[in-house]
Order: structure tokens, then sequence, then C-alpha cells
């Protein structure tokens, strides 16, 4: 005998409530381990370009009790704080407890969004200078892609130095085609200014995959490759600024490089010469 259920309570089931949910908008896979997705914004949520919020989904459920928790993770907003939506950009982890699972999120569906957004990405915690250095590998582009789209970032410095280092090229495309996406942005244009992304240097290289420009970053920062490829002087506190966001090994080795260039450390409640930040893994 087949037992039939109530339509009602079929539909209750199919679309559980979570705690704090947004809805997905859009979803854009790039390679089998990097993809972007768009969701809803909380009416109520603000933050500043460059900051990141815990967002996740229900965890399975506990084996004895049954109980699902929610399963969280840190993300940069790669949005800018003006946008009606939130973006992120993450990898793809085939194990790793969410990101094996949020990779299969598709328009529609909903993802937990804790409204409390931190970070020392931010404008606020540099001091005023005249070239911004946004230093990247991998997923660390996400709080670049907030701040090449938010208005202070070309009030505030002549130059945009935006460095993204990846393994393979197919890896660089989701920060290509954002920085491309922004010479035709009539909003951004008309904001900040006609022509503002002339403002922005784009050095993209590879360390495993063939490509135009081929090194690790702090190579090309020691042997001065970076500088004289762009035709900029080498690295001076007295005019130039970086935030940086990879790895912790990326991260500790450029603080090194900058502080032997004379930057100092600088953090909301002290703002200094550069700010770093983990890229966040799932
Ligand atoms: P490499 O291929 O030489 O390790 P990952 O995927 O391991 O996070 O690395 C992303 C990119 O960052 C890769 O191109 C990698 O280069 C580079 N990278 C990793 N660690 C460092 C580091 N300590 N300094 C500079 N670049 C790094």
């Amino acid at each position: 005998m087949t037992e039939q259920t109530p339509v009602t309570e079929t539909t209750a089931k199919a679309v559980p409530v979570l705690p704090d949910a947004q809805t997905v908008t859009e979803v854009k896979h790039y390679t089998d381990s990097l993809f972007s997705f768009r969701v809803t914004r909380p009416a109520s949520l603000r933050f500043r370009s460059g900051e990141f919020v815990m967002i996740g989904l229900m965890g399975d459920p506990d084996p004895k009790t049954g109980k699902q928790r929610p399963l969280l993770r840190a993300y940069s907003i790669a949005s800018p704080s003006w946008d009606e939506e939130m973006e992120f950009y993450s990898i793809k982890v085939q194990d790793g407890p969410l990101t094996s699972k949020l990779q299969h999120v598709k328009a529609g569906d909903q993802i937990i969004l804790k409204p409390k957004p931190v970070g020392t990405l931010v404008h606020d915690a540099l001091l005023p200078g005249k070239r911004l250095y946004f230093f990247s590998t991998g997923t660390g582009f996400a709080p670049f892609a907030s701040l090449l789209r938010e208005p202070q970032t070309y009030e505030d410095y002549d130059e945009i130095i935006i460095t993204h280092t990846c393994r393979e090229v197919a890896e660089l495309t989701y920060g290509r085609d954002l920085i491309e996406g922004l010479k035709t942005d009539e909003l951004l244009n008309e904001v900040i200014g006609e022509g503002f992304w002339k403002k922005i240097k784009y050095y993209p290289t590879t360390t495993r995959e063939e490509s135009p420009k081929m090194g690790r970053i702090t190579t090309l920062i020691e042997n001065g490759e970076l500088f004289a490829d762009l035709g900029v002087p080498a690295m001076d506190p007295a005019t130039d600024r970086a935030m940086v966001c990879g790895s912790l090994a990326f991260n500790l080795d450029i603080k090194e490089l900058l502080e032997k260039a004379g930057l100092n450390e600088g953090a909301n409640s002290e703002p200094g010469e550069f700010v770093i930040e983990k890229a966040f893994v799932g």
C-alpha cells in the first residue's frame, strides 16, 4: 500500500527555512575548482568594501540525534558596498565539509549568511597614499573584486596595481573578466568618472602553466621585474600602500618584502601602510 502524503507537507519539507537565509540569484563555474555566486542582500546589512562575512549551509544530520547544525566559513564579500546583491568567489574542495556541498547551489536555493561583516582589507586601515597595490593569489582575489568596484579606491589613489598569481591560466578568468568588465560598466563610469579604469594596472602571473608572465609575485618583486614591467618605481612608504590576500605562506612572504621596503602593517584601530588577510578555504 502506498501512503499518500498531503501536498502541503511535502512542500514544507522540500524548502526548509534556514536561519539568516538568503537566496542564490546566480552561479558561475570557472574551472573544476573555482566558482562564484550571487545572493540576495539582507536589507539592513551595511559593510565596507573588502570585508568578509560567515556564510554556509546546514550540515548533515547528526547520526544519533538527527539534528542539523549550520556549517559556516568566512568568505570575503566580492561585491562592492553599494551593490544590492552580494557576490562570493569560492574554491571547490571535493571532500571539503562546506564547499563539497556549496559548489552545487543553484539560483533559487538558500544559503546562510550571518550579517556581521568584519575585516582589515578596508580603506580605513590605510594611511593616505598615491599608489595602491592589491597582491592576491587564488581566491584571494575576492576582496579586491569588491574594492575594484568601490568608488573610494579611485578617489583616494592615482594608481591601482592588482597582481593575481595562480597555478594555471584558467584560474585567472574570474579576475580578468571582472577587470575587463569595469571598462564598459555604465554605472561605475558614471559614479566614479568616465575612464576611471585607466588607473588600474593589472598584473596576472601563473606558476605552473605557460602564460605571458610567469612566476611567483614574490620573486618578481625581489628581482624588480614587477616594477620594470609596469614602469613604476620600487615600493616607497611615502607614496605606496598595499593590501594582501592569499595563503598564509604567501601573506608572510609578502609581509616580509613590504617591511623590507619600509612599509608598516596597519589595522582598523591604527592605520598603516599595508594590511593583510588570509584567503579563506573551505
Ligand atoms: P606555486 O605554484 O609556485 O606554489 P596555492 O594554490 O598553493 O594556494 O597557490 C596559488 C598560487 O600562489 C600559486 O601560483 C603558487 O605558486 C603561489 N604561491 C603559493 N605560496 C606562495 C608564496 N609563499 N609566495 C608566493 N607565491 C606563492
